[in-house]
């Protein structure tokens, strides 16, 4: 069950934490895995690292707030064979009220976070529909229904991405289209260790910790765990499933009481 034989999958963001897992694991499950980095270093050691245990992965160097450039690499993977998945997972975090929230840092994080996951299905819906169908997952967060504190721009950027995720669903229901999205709570990622370093100096350990003890099952999440979610959503196992956004959260949303 779940496997992604002959599948033709993009992951955006697909070369750390959540995304690196997904295309270990797609590509576990026998999908051709094409990588979408700002980080094509790191992208083309994780496609490499992938080839050599058999599996099939190509880097490439994709900034996925530019549409011209997205546009430009799914149509050359279109051009060579079908296109089945988009995972859209690149993301980018920001701290901060409305008030300490710059002009800058709201359009850096909108632009990676929202535009990015429009620029992904601008660009591959089309070819999903000349091939009869496909699905596409997008990476939201509990930040998009939660009240978390000072995640203004953030939490905007995710609360956008659930709701382009039922706009799709419902717009390519006849083309055999599935669109979905997945809310974890906190992931043990470079996105956390990164936010914990630049955050609090020296007491990483200690608010380590604390983000852990936020999941009322004690932890964070590993991000195997997301990618095997994904990749049942992804399955055809899942051919039932469209609109839907999937809290992995360790009981945060309906627990914290
Ligand atoms: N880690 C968490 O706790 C958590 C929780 C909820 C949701 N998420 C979401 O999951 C997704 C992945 O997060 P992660 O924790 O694995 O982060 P990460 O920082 O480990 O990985 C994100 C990857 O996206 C790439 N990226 C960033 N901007 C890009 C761009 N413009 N174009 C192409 N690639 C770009 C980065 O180079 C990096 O490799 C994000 O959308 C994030 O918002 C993460």
């Amino acid at each position: 069950m779940f496997n992604l034989n002959d599948k033709v999958a993009i992951i955006t963001g697909g070369a750390s934490g959540i995304g690196l897992a997904i295309s270990t694991l797609f590509a576990q499950a026998g999908a051709t895995v094409h990588i979408f980095e700002v980080n094509a270093d790191l992208a083309r050691q994780v496609a490499e690292d992938i080839n050599g245990k058999g599996g099939r992965a190509v880097a490439h160097a994709v900034d996925v707030s530019s549409q011209a450039q997205v546009v430009e690499v799914v149509n050359a993977i279109a051009a060579v064979g079908p296109i089945h998945i988009l995972v859209n997972n690149a993301g980018v975090s920001h701290i901060g009220t409305v008030e300490t929230t710059v002009e800058s840092d709201f359009e850096r994080v909108f632009n990676v976070n929202v535009k990015g996951a429009y620029n992904g299905m601008f660009a591959v819906i089309p070819h999903l529909k000349s091939n009869g169908g496909g699905v596409v997952l997008n990476m939201a967060s509990i930040a998009a229904t939660v009240g978390i504190p000072e995640r203004f721009a953030y939490s905007m950027t995710k609360g956008a991405v659930v709701s382009m995720t039922l706009s799709v669903a419902r717009d390519y229901l006849k083309d055999g289209i599935r669109c979905n999205c997945i809310s974890p709570a906190r992931v043990h990622t470079p996105f956390v260790d990164g936010y914990l370093a630049r955050t609090y100096p020296g007491r990483e350990a200690e608010m380590y910790a604390k983000l852990a003890a936020t999941q009322p099952i004690g932890r964070m999440a590993r991000p195997e765990e997301v990618a095997a979610l994904a990749l049942y959503l992804c399955s055809d196992e899942a051919g039932f499933i469209t609109g839907c956004d999937y809290p992995i959260d360790g009981g945060f949303v309906r627990l914290n009481n």
